[in-house]
């Protein structure tokens, strides 16, 4: 039977090098423009995680060989094009793939019908069926723009698109729907998002052209593109990073190094953020792979105090405010994260979850419809209580924040659904428990 829940006990010292889980958005889009592109895509240090998996499923539906050759590494045989599924294509929780599939198949001549687990179903479609319906692929969904939905693509128009929200998944469905649109497209992001999408069009050959006009960045990419294979080495993810990072930065005595963590300017929000908290970050071997900035990061047991997180920093750590609450929760001071009203769409609503979670262990918080604030209780003046029993809505970036605050609390944490941790980060326990830490069923 599957575990119910996990346990974090506070204790011991974090100590040693761990290498990340590959970076799902990275490993999403190479298993996507493979399977777009004519010819073979070879890729190594993919993210075997559940969320991953079933895009390499969804490929494989659209008409594409993928085979899995070990450990990390894929080859995909793409067709130059997506074929009509056979059935009904299930993202489980990955919002980041069904929402690039559908743009990626919105520029062909079929009919597909998507689904997902029950927290994708309940997350909004809309902010990326609006532009790929401009550009004249056509839906029947639920209403809300709710899954399941079925789209139907073909021939596209251009479209010149301002995004409504700061979303990389939106700027990525419409620019992979733009390779078929007969004038292409433009995107014009008033928050610059993760880029990773331009990038490895560029490695598959596309014309990708990246401008900045008075503070908006401008994507521009010409229709009619067409992609060939290409090689991808998909660095570790450093929204995964940040959970053992960050419990190095709480559990005094620790230190740990992650190796290989993708440190584009576009994700590394959090590191940023823990800095001006104090936190005693250092990178070492920063090198290009595959296209992409990484490096080594050693975080090393520090006092924390609190800060203002700024409203426009959120799109490059959307995914880390979970754990940079924690993070807040053992700083002196108050924690304020503004303009993070998007955490309410996540896997969960985070923003409350959090909340939620980190009252229950007995954390300051106060909760605004678009902003979280912790305040901290430095340790030793007000060591955190823990000793909750948490409930995550199936959202594994909740379950493993709340296990982190568990292991430098005074009682032990556990949290519910702790199998969903593996849609991002397979072999956490194991990884962290290899550190010194103490998680168990
Ligand atoms: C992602 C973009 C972000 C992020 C998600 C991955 C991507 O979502 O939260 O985990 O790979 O493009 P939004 O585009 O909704 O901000």
């Amino acid at each position: 039977m599957a575990t119910q829940t996990l346990k974090a006990q506070p204790g011991a010292a974090l100590r040693g090098k761990i290498r990340a889980p590959g970076d799902k958005s990275i490993s999403h889009r190479a298993l996507i423009l493979g399977a777009m592109a004519a010819g073979e895509t070879r890729i190594t240090g993919l993210l075997e995680g559940d969320d991953v998996l079933r895009t390499a499923a969804a490929m494989r539906a659209f008409g594409a060989v993928v085979e899995h050759l070990g450990d990390g590494a894929w080859r995909v045989l793409g067709q130059g094009g997506f074929a009509e599924p056979q059935d009904v294509i299930d993202c489980g929780n990955a919002g980041t793939g069904v929402r690039l599939i559908m743009g990626a198949a919105a520029g062909f001549d079929l009919s597909a019908t998507f689904t997902g687990d029950a927290s994708l179903r309940k997350r909004p479609m809309g902010r990326v069926l609006d532009p790929l319906s401009l550009m004249g692929a056509r839906h029947m969904g639920r209403s809300g723009g709710r899954l399941p939905l079925t789209l139907k693509g073909g021939a596209l128009t251009g479209l010149t698109y301002e995004l409504p929200v700061a979303s990389a998944q939106v700027k990525s469905a419409v620019l992979l729907a733009g390779l078929h649109a007969e004038d292409g497209v433009t995107v014009r992001e008033p928050e610059p998002t993760r880029d990773h999408t331009e990038r490895m069009l560029r490695a598959f050959g596309a014309v990708v052209e990246v401008s900045d006009v008075a503070g908006v960045r401008v994507i521009r990419l010409a229709g009619g593109q067409a992609l060939t294979g290409a090689v991808i080495d998909v660095p570790g993810d450093p929204s995964s990073a940040a959970f053992p990072l960050v419990a190095a930065l709480i559990t005094p005595g620790s230190e740990v190094t992650v190796e290989g963590v993708l440190l584009n300017p576009l994700r590394t929000g959090l590191f940023e953020t823990l800095r001006e908290m104090g936190a005693d970050l250092t990178i070492t071997g920063a090198r290009d792979a595959g296209g992409e900035p990484v490096g080594d990061i050693t975080a090393r047991y520090s006092q924390l105090v609190g800060v203002e997180v700024p409203p426009q920093r959120a799109p490059s750590m959307i995914d880390e405010y979970p754990i940079l609450a924690v993070a807040a929760a053992f700083a002196e001071g108050r924690t304020a994260m503004r303009g993070v009203g998007e955490m309410r769409v996540k896997e969960s609503d985070r923003l409350a979850l959090m909340a939620r979670g980190l009252a229950a262990c007995g954390v300051g918080v106060e909760e605004e419809a678009e902003a979280l604030t912790v305040i901290g209780s430095a340790r030793g003046n007000h060591p955190i209580r823990g000793g909750a029993s948490v409930t995550t809505h199936g959202d594994h970036r909740i379950a493993m924040s709340h296990l982190v605050l568990g292991l430098a609390a005074q009682e032990a944490v556990s949290v519910d659904e702790p199998g969903m941790i593996a849609t991002s980060f397979p072999g956490f326990v194991a990884l962290m428990n290899g550190l010194g830490a103490g998680i168990y069923d």
